[in-house]
């Protein structure tokens, strides 16, 4: 159980990088629902294409605590005087360039927002840190949202956990490397106080549709090809976004300063099988003439396509006392569910990013 009380009263001024993604989105939500802390969200997006303002369950919890602000992390002349406006307590930092293709496609604003723009934050932050009182900074947290990608490939067997080697394989998870580094480096140097965690693939609503769950539901509603990669064989441990933004929430209030968590889902899946559960649920509850399954393409494998991923969260578990509480076979119920009631949501989405559903260089094999 989160305590939100004490998460209020020790939080009471919150910065959020990356607040109009998919996993900030739906973090600002619980936060405006359930606490009464000022958030300040500052996103490279532009404000016709925030997504927050977009969503009906936004329009009727929108308080006068919830501020937006549209900045380039990775441009320094841009972040300014963000700090000194917000006031941060704690900094939630979101904020990356997150997909695995378009970092293949086109990696170098990879570079820019999560190696520069991590930099970036991290000099702000610790100029306001070394500015604050000495009971203000006995709280100050800088906490930074990575990825289990940063450990490279598994093999069939074997978890990570905060002890694994960096061994990252893509541009995206090498840059989501880098910024780790940068992190850690700033609290083993300057003393800067900060929570690192590093989280198996998520779901649920709000996610872009480029990314495999949402791409297979709005490719079988639009009868599209679904397509997957290679034999879709590799393995993904899915982890629900409401039990990732529970441990965010536990890291934040329970958390030790210079700790990493590593945080899973325990829902190990490969593509292949994902894919035929959401076929066979929307066969259920959106039904055609034909089983969705027959649309799923085997198409061209992704270049250096990491096999497995999956976590150990037992640091989590035993010092903490998180664990995931949402069942997969609900979860991926309700998100289906959320995308089916929010097509307009799915069109705008891919409208403004000029995205057309197929990934660049897929083909039939
Ligand atoms: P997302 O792509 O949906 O959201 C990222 C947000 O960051 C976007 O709104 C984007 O506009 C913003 N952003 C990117 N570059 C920016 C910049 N230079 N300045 C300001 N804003 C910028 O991604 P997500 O899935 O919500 O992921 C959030 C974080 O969680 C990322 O750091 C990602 O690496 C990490 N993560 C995600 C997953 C996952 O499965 N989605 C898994 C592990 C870790
Ligand atoms: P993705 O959602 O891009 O997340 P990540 O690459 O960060 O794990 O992809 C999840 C898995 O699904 C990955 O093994 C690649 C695969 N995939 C497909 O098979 N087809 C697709 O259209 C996409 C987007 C991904």
């Amino acid at each position: 159980m989160i305590d939100y009380k004490y998460f209020s009263r020790r939080y009471k001024n919150i910065l959020i990088t990356g607040g109009l993604g998919f996993i900030g989105s739906n973090f600002i939500f619980r936060l405006l629902k359930n606490t009464t802390s000022n958030i300040f969200n500052i996103d490279k997006l532009s404000f016709k294409k925030n997504k927050l303002s977009l969503d009906n369950q936004f329009k009727t919890i929108s308080t006068s605590r919830y501020k937006f602000c549209k900045i380039d992390i990775s441009e320094k002349n841009e972040i300014g005087n963000i700090f000194d406006i917000a006031n941060p307590d704690i900094v939630f930092h979101f904020a990356a360039e997150s997909h695995v293709d378009r970092s293949i496609d086109s990696p170098e604003n990879f570079i820019k927002s999560n190696i520069n723009g991590t930099f970036n934050l991290l000099e702000e932050s610790l100029l306001h840190y070394r500015n604050l009182t000495p009971q203000r900074k006995e709280i100050f947290k800088f906490q930074h949202v990575s990825t289990d990608e940063v450990f490279g490939s598994l093999g069939v067997e074997g978890y990570f956990n905060e002890n694994s080697n960096y061994l990252p394989t893509s541009p995206y998870s090498a840059s989501k490397a880098s910024s780790d580094h940068l992190v850690k480096a700033w609290f083993h140097t300057f003393k800067l106080p900060i929570l690192m965690t590093n989280c198996s693939n998520n779901y649920g609503p709000r996610q872009f549709p480029d990314k495999l769950i949402p791409k297979i539901i709005t490719s079988a509603i639009n009868n599209q090809p679904i397509s997957i990669y290679g034999n879709g064989l590799n393995i993904r441990d899915w982890l629900y976004v409401e039990d990732h933004i529970n441990a965010l929430l536990t890291v934040a209030i329970k958390g030790i300063s210079g700790f990493q968590y590593c945080i899973g889902g325990d829902n190990e899946k490969s593509n292949i099988n994902l894919c035929k559960d959401i076929c066979n649920l929307l066969d259920e509850i959106y039904p055609k003439d034909k089983s969705y399954k027959s649309l799923i393409k085997f198409v061209d494998d992704r270049p250096g396509h990491d096999f497995r991923y999956s976590i150990d969260s037992t640091l989590i578990k035993n010092e903490l006392k998180w664990q995931p509480i949402y069942t997969y076979q609900k979860a991926i119920q309700d998100t289906i569910n959320w995308y089916l009631n929010n097509l307009d949501w799915v069109d705008y989405i891919k409208k403004e990013n000029g995205y057309d559903g197929q990934r660049l260089g897929d083909f039939q094999l």
